[in-house]
């Protein structure tokens, strides 16, 4: 056994169907009293219901929450936050209400709720990103972090499929690159690769059946352990190239994130064999993991290249010079030649170079 650190992430989870039912007796085990309910204009049904079922408990609700998490957004809801006098914050969506939760707490110290409906897996993180004027910046707070996550598998039953498939390929992600981080450890090796099981077995199910409550279970179990991996290691070559993309050609954040992916594993896997192979062995596959990653894509009906989101093929030069201007920690050395083609490889939607399993 290596030598290692592991910081354990303070978080209390309650886990299964009909568990948003638990929302209120969960706030009466803290001090807080009074709960301000949050979420996006599509959560407006459900944010109203879940208020509503906290009768006197809900102080007052919110449904501005807005991807990226604008300060003016955050501004307005703070204002509204102590004008009803609450004492905690109910954050029921994906990112972008578990980020505006978030944004509150940073700035009040008030105890988080949250209550995921996609498999983000922000809510296990003590990470927030706010935009500014078209400026996003990242920092990390034990404020930050939720006190309490409820996952209600009935919550993601009617998360779209092609939602379910492109969240859930973007939470993989999380596992992988925590696999070959700087920083990992046995507990966060267990989990990446626990998570990477549970939903390359529950999206194909849900692929195929939307509503199967436990191809839902598992992908939500999974989705849990890969926002635990994000919250607890660090991120590499894959999260710096799918931001680069993001950000230069304005690309959609989970389908970028699920082009990427085979190719960045197949790009580390040189560095990182051990790595890979777990993702293989978590897929069952006879391949090696980043061939499995591709493959589990393809049979999702996932988006294949960055060709079909919308990136110029002028772009590929232009994004390899910015992936590799700023140089971070990664497995294998940032080798510009060598990005070009895995960019070059992702836009024609090609599948990443093959290598053969380091053991076995
Ligand atoms: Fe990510």
């Amino acid at each position: 056994m290596e030598p290692f650190v592991y910081n354990g992430l303070p978080t209390r989870v309650v886990f299964g169907s009909g568990t948003a039912a638990n929302l209120k007796s969960e706030i009466e085990r803290t001090p807080c009293r009074r709960a301000f309910v949050i979420g996006g204009p599509q959560q407006a049904a459900t944010v109203e219901a879940i208020a509503a079922s906290l009768g006197d408990r809900a102080a007052g609700s919110f449904t501005g929450a807005a991807m990226h998490t604008p300060t003016d957004v955050t501004q307005t809801a703070l204002e509204r936050f102590r004008a009803c006098d609450a004492d905690c914050t109910v954050a029921i969506g994906g990112g972008s209400a578990t980020g505006l939760g978030k944004a509150i707490a940073l700035r009040t110290d008030a105890m988080q709720f949250v209550l995921p409906t996609t498999y983000a897996g922000s809510e296990m993180t003590p990470i927030l990103g706010e935009t500014e004027n078209g400026l996003k910046t990242t920092q990390r707070s034990d404020k930050i972090l939720p006190e309490v996550t409820i996952y209600d598998v009935d919550l993601t039953l009617t998360l779209p499929v092609a939602l379910s498939v492109t969240s859930g390929m973007n939470a993989i992600a999380h596992a992988v690159e925590a696999l070959y981080a700087q920083d990992r450890n046995p507990i966060t090796s267990v989990m990446a690769e626990q998570a990477i099981a549970a939903l390359g077995h529950a999206l194909p199910a849900i692929v195929a059946a939307p509503h199967d409550r436990k191809a839902r279970a598992d992908a939500l179990y999974g989705a849990w352990l890969c926002g635990m991996c994000l919250g607890s290691v660090g991120m590499a070559l894959h999260h710096k190239l799918c931001h680069v993309l993001g950000g230069s050609f304005d690309l959609p954040h989970a389908e970028t994130h699920t082009v990427i992916l085979p190719h960045a594993l197949a790009y580390n896997a040189v560095a990182a064999p051990a790595a890979d192979d777990v993702v293989a062995r978590a897929l069952g596959a006879s391949t090696d993991g980043a061939s499995a990653l591709f493959a589990l894509a393809r049979s999702l009906g996932a988006p294949a290249s960055l060709r079909s989101l919308g990136m110029p093929e002028a772009g590929i030069d232009r994004a390899a010079d910015l992936a590799v201007k700023n140089p971070y920690w990664n497995p294998r050395p940032l080798v510009r030649g060598a990005i070009r083609d895995l960019i070059a490889r992702a836009w024609a939607g090609e599948p990443p170079p093959t290598h053969p399993r380091s053991s076995q």
